[in-house]
């Protein structure tokens, strides 16, 4: 099907692209504009490893038509969060607390306790289990994810 040109709001960059009808927004993110952290695991909306903010909300991006994003509104990925020299606090807390194995799964869920704590700033640890229940780590790294997040219950800001 024909492709046609749409502007996205990207890591807080306009950014034109060429989507076709049903395009995910992922494919865009990662072959098109070449951020790569956000990662395809399932495609079918189940892992999480594909999680980006949108308007502040984790989406799976594997499940989002990249057409019907508006250029209004911002998407953030990983890229956008912390850089390799300039991580963010919750990027380092992931560091601090070994919070992977093979690190696939973590911009998604980085990109998850993001959107968590900017909604709420003090969760408890049920909370955040809750919240992180359906990003799926193969390694196992689930108790470390949780301590990492921990570290914001007290209101820091990630
Ligand atoms: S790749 Fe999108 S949820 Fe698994
Ligand atoms: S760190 Fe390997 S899949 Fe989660």
């Amino acid at each position: 099907m024909a492709k046609a040109w749409f502007t996205l709001n990207v890591n807080d960059k306009k950014r034109r692209v060429k989507i076709e009808p049903d395009e995910p927004l992922l494919w865009i993110l990662r072959d098109d504009l070449d951020l790569t952290g956000t990662k395809f695991g399932c495609g079918v909306g189940e892992c999480g490893s594909c999680s980006v903010l949108i308007d502040g909300i984790a989406r799976r991006s594997c499940r989002v038509q990249a057409q019907n994003v508006s250029s209004g509104q911002k998407i953030v990925t990983i890229e956008g969060l912390g850089t390799r020299e300039n991580l963010s606090p919750l990027q380092k807390a992931f560091v601090e607390h070994t919070a992977f194995g093979c690190g696939f799964c973590t911009p998604g869920m980085i990109i998850t306790a993001t959107a968590l704590l900017a909604l709420n700033p003090n969760p408890t640890r049920e909370e955040i289990i809750e919240a992180m229940d359906n990003n799926l780590c193969r390694c196992g790294s689930y108790p470390n994810v949780i301590e990492a997040i921990m570290a914001f219950t007290n209101g820091t800001k990630p």
